[in-house]
């Protein structure tokens, strides 16, 4: 058993988190999911390996679980969702309002929404996408405003905010302390496991500042361009294989089998 500072009454959901050393944080759609063989033999590993589980998506925690389900993945130890603007432990869902509460700071979405609506080319994705501390459109990249011309007209509105671009479509606000590297981050401090004992995995823009975030990550062969920034750069290995076949790639690369 690790030593923990036991801050909250986090129940027994939370108990591979506080036993395990090692932590395998993935991105659900196109790097979990897509190869049922490969996710297979990945579950097995999870299940006999004493490597606890995290999942890091830009779905909601209710859509999260509802793809699990779908996809026969069992419960993960934890639970980063809305693109790390929310964290929950467990099976039973249990919240970490001490997350909510500190990325709350200078979070103003109505600002957010009134800056973003003078831009053209961008719109909200409807309400399944927008949450407490997540602020979603879809972008036509032939119209909008470069992301950079949008990161300084948020700041000519005097927010600040992280700018999250995935697909060449998808752009996210979220308050400047939320993303999902941030959230692995508070994550690995908040259960104590090292740096080098996280492995990260993902496939596409939002999962870019877990990728940097210091551990151990592993960039899926079906990714997206926008990551293609990130070759060479260290401890982040680009797997040959897809989905989670890339992710097994990664696990015998770091020699975590
Ligand atoms: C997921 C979310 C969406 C977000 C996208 C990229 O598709 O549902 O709201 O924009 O991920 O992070
Ligand atoms: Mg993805």
């Amino acid at each position: 058993m690790k030593f923990i500072d036991q801050r909250e009454t986090l129940r027994t959901q939370t108990n591979r988190l506080l036993e395990f050393n090692r932590l395998l944080v993935s991105d659900i759609d196109n790097t979990l999911l897509g190869d049922r063989i490969a996710l297979k033999s990945l579950i097995d590993y999870l299940q006999s390996s004493g490597v606890a589980f995290g999942i890091a998506t830009g779905r909601s925690i209710e859509s999260a679980q509802q793809i699990l389900q779908e996809w026969e993945v069992p419960p993960p130890d934890l639970w980063i969702t809305s693109v790390g603007s929310e964290i929950h432990y467990g099976e039973e869902i249990q919240m970490d309002l001490e997350w909510s509460g500190y990325i709350n700071d200078q979070w103003q979405p109505e600002l957010v929404r009134e800056a973003i609506a003078k831009l053209s080319g961008i719109k909200p994705q409807t309400a399944e996408g927008q949450r407490a501390h997540k602020i979603s459109y879809l972008v036509d990249p032939a119209i909008s405003p470069s992301i950079e011309e949008i990161q300084v007209h948020l700041q000519q509105s005097h927010l600040q905010v992280q700018v999250i671009y995935s697909h060449q479509e998808f752009l996210d606000i979220l308050p400047l302390r939320a993303s999902k590297g941030d959230a692995v981050s508070y994550c690995a401090n908040k259960w104590n496991f090292a740096i080098e004992n996280i492995l990260v995995a993902g496939d596409s823009g939002n999962d870019e500042l877990m990728l940097i975030s210091g551990g151990n990550a592993v960039v899926v062969g079906n990714y997206s361009s926008e990551l293609e920034k990130l070759r060479g750069q260290n401890h982040v290995y680009f797997a040959a294989g897809d989905y989670a076949q890339g992710v097994l790639e990664a696990i015998t690369h770091y020699q975590w089998q």
